[in-house]
């Protein structure tokens, strides 16, 4: 059967980027397949975490994941912590992938910038873990941004690897779910800057929680060029700002950007920038004020998070004793 897998980071607010390159499809996937999603507190302490930050951006995470449409009574939705099997899928996976193959990861390179030497082991190891979040449900397909290719990448790597030396076919072949028209949300301030929560500028990304004053206010802010919209999509050719405007507006419109620039095309960014704030706030407001309401109680969410994690432990635990078997260790 086929299984989903996909995680979240709790670190900061979620903003467009999380919603439309990856939330807004899980929530798509959730009938057509069983899906596990985990807010993946273990990666997030790869860099320093506040401990009670921590844990009120694993609650409005969780929070923000059902106001966008998650169910959890049909879908698995759990911290990563609650379930040991990624740690212990994870060890294995460190003796399976090599060095050289880490040293590659341009989101390693990034994040550890020039202190290297003092970047946590935990950082380096990151993909590795990821390769175990997946893996140890045998998940087949998991839908992520433009951002994580990489990453998966080096799932698949992982996977082959575990099955040649083992001489098994154990481990699928996972296929990224890399869907729709803003994989790859730029920030509103530089259109060839990736959008992200550790951008300092507040400006340069919308949030779940922003409401529609903030909402206005970041979209009016919102760096663009001197021309009008073009009507057709070879027009947005070195224009990185049009560019991620539209596809924002195509996103959140669910439509192409083709059909997206036959209705604007010729509009000045003031105008068109008017309609993309409508449009922002009729998707993300309701979104951001169920959010608010959730994740006051706190017993809710944590009951929420604990039932995932037991359905997580069921289907991960067999997986693992299988596992451990083709290694060579002992059954607990
Ligand atoms: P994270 O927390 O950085 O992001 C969560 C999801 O949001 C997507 N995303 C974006 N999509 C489009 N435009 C953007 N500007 C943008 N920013 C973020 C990401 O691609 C991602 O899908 N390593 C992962 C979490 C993870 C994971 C996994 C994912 C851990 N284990 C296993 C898939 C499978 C991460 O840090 O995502």
């Amino acid at each position: 059967m086929n299984r989903i897998f996909s995680g979240i980071q709790p670190t900061g607010n979620l903003h467009l980027g999380n919603y439309l390159g990856a939330i807004r499809n899980w929530v798509d996937l959730q009938g057509e397949y069983e899906c596990l999603y985990c807010i993946v507190d273990l990666h997030a302490i790869t860099v320093w975490q506040d401990p009670a930050e921590l844990l009120a951006s694993t609650r409005e995470v969780t929070a923000g994941l059902i106001a966008s449409g998650i169910d959890p009574e049909k879908n698995i939705l759990f911290n990563q912590s609650q379930n040991p099997d990624h740690a212990s899928l994870a060890w294995i996976f460190n003796c399976v992938a090599r060095l050289g193959w880490l040293n590659r990861m341009t989101q390693f390179k990034e994040k550890a910038g020039k202190h290297r030497e003092n970047a946590s082991v935990g950082l380096y190891a990151y993909p590795n873990l990821m390769a175990a979040d997946i893996l140890a449900y045998k998940a087949t397909h998991v839908p992520v941004g433009d951002d994580q290719k990489q990453h998966l990448e080096l799932c698949r790597d992982i996977a082959q690897k575990f099955n040649s030396d083992f001489g098994v076919e154990y481990f699928p072949e996972v296929e990224p779910l890399i869907l729709g028209p803003a994989t790859r949300v730029m920030s509103l301030r530089d259109g060839r800057n990736k959008m992200s929560k550790s951008d300092p500028s507040e400006y340069s990304r919308i949030t779940l929680t922003d409401g529609p004053d903030g909402i206005a206010q970041k979209i009016r802010k919102a760096k663009t060029d001197p021309d009008a919209l073009p009507s057709e999509v070879k027009g947005l050719e070195d224009r990185p700002e049009a560019t991620n405007l539209v596809g924002i507006y195509a996103a959140l419109a669910r439509k192409s950007r083709e059909d997206v620039l036959a209705e604007v095309g010729g509009q000045q960014f003031s105008e068109f920038k008017g309609g993309l704030t409508e449009l922002a706030v009729s998707v993300l407001g309701p979104i951001g004020e169920e959010m608010q309401r959730l994740v006051v109680d706190t017993d809710y969410i944590d009951g929420i998070l604990r039932q995932g994690g037991t359905k997580a432990r069921a289907i991960s635990g067999p997986i693992m004793r299988e596992i451990q078997e083709i290694v060579g260790f002992v059954q607990p």
